[in-house]
């Protein structure tokens, strides 16, 4: 008899496996292999009595009937894209463990339904916005939304109809109204838990966020005839504001700043660079340290453009404010580790999760798993089967809680 942390884990394996880059895990907002990623989980619900369906949003949206329909229903679930070249467990163990808790339940009802959904963007890869899926269960996929575009120009909407999806019924995406709380189960993405030698963790918050492009323009010129002095080189001031975003966060207790994408035009070894579009990504897990530290940075990069006769331009992606979880949940789930044997360690979130989405609408927590190394998004990202079994465990405590 398989043991149910080994399905979990070869569940994520299997579907790592849906990938649209041969040879690596990628699976951006409504990629084909987002297809063979929700046929391998449907299966698995089907065989546990759920009904399935996929929304207009591309989430993946399972239901096990409660025994009693005045009881409403409990949504556990975390997203099913993924970063490029990741691991096996980011978002999709969240998935697979609201899955997995179903079946451990061995066909008993509980009074209320258990919804478990898989959530079709949350990274913001392919568009640059993070929660398009779980934005849509809590009614914000908006036509600016839909409109946005990717690398090759296509909108959220068409990419929704590529997909065989209307995005005319989105409006049944939205949550059940008798959805009284949210769980999501996630690994914990860095070193705290491995650090305390602790499997489990309860997220009381999670940081704010904030993304930005960010757009030097200079001029190209040959880059064999162009004295230094007559230059108006966009990556050399650049890279002097990547440096200072870096010295900033450094200077700044509990900042992260991260510039993680740059694009240079025209590209080219001879040319003097003329254009850059860089990424920013700001987190702090308070609001105003974050946000004083954003306007730094773009004061900083105006002034770094003004000094060398560059343009300097910012588009803002996201502004997401930290998000405290529910209290009542949160001590909720901290009994239920507490009686796997785990402490019911509380923790702030550095990474943003659908989380802060849901929370919007509906009361709502996060249980972390332990990362082995502290690493994420990265392909040897890992977690150990012990820790799936307590979380499966505390899971079935927490069901029990209500
Ligand atoms: O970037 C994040 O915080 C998460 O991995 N989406
Ligand atoms: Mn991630
Ligand atoms: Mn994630």
């Amino acid at each position: 008899m398989e043991h149910p942390c080994d399905k979990v884990l070869a569940c994520c394996r299997k579907i790592a496996q849906c990938s649209q880059t041969p040879g690596e895990t990628t699976r951006t907002f409504l990629c084909e292999a987002m297809h063979d990623c929700h046929r391998a989980l449907r299966g698995w619900m089907q065989s546990l009595g759920m009904d399935s369906r996929v929304d207009a949003a591309g989430n993946l949206r399972g239901l096990y009937a409660g025994s009693d329909p005045a009881a409403g229903r409990l949504l556990i679930g975390s997203h099913l894209d993924t970063v490029p070249n990741a691991g096996a467990y980011d978002g999709v163990l969240g998935v697979v463990l609201g899955v997995a808790l179903v079946e451990s339940l061995a066909g008993k009802r509980m009074p209320f339904a258990i919804e478990v959904a898989g959530f079709s963007e949350e990274e913001g890869v392919r568009f640059g916005i993070p929660f398009l899926g779980s934005r849509a269960l809590v009614g914000r996929m908006d036509e600016t939304l839909l409109a946005a575009e990717d690398g090759a120009a296509i909108s959220v909407e068409r990419a929704i109809r590529d997909f065989g999806l209307d995005p005319a019924q989105l409006p049944a995406a939205v949550l059940d109204p008798h959805t009284f709380a949210y769980l999501e189960f996630h690994i914990e993405q860095g070193p705290v838990l491995e650090s305390m030698n602790e499997p489990l963790g309860v997220v009381a918050s999670i940081a704010g966020q904030t993304r930005l492009a960010v757009h030097f323009t200079g001029q190209a010129a040959h880059a064999g005839t162009t004295p230094m002095s007559l230059r108006r080189d966009a990556l050399a001031g650049a890279a002097r504001w990547i440096a200072r975003v870096e010295e900033e966060a450094r200077s700044t207790p509990g900042l992260v700043g991260t510039v993680g994408r740059l694009e240079t035009k025209p590209g080219a070894g001879n040319v003097i660079p003329a254009e850059v579009s860089a990424s920013l990504d700001v987190r702090h897990a308070s609001d105003e340290i974050r946000t004083r530290a954003v306007d730094n940075l773009i004061a900083i990069g105006n002034d770094l453009a003004l000094d060398r006769g560059l343009g300097f331009r910012i588009d803002r992606q996201l502004d997401q404010p930290s998000v405290e979880m529910d209290p009542a949940l949160v001590s909720a789930a901290a009994r239920a580790l507490q009686k796997t044997g785990c402490r019911g360690h509380r923790m702030t979130s550095g990474a943003g999760h659908d989380a802060m989405i849901l929370a919007e609408k509906i009361p709502s927590v996060m249980i972390f798993l332990r990362s082995p190394g502290g690493l994420s998004h990265h392909p040897e990202e890992s977690v150990l089967p012990g820790d799936v079994q307590l979380a499966l465990a505390a899971g079935l405590h927490f069901l029990n809680g209500f």
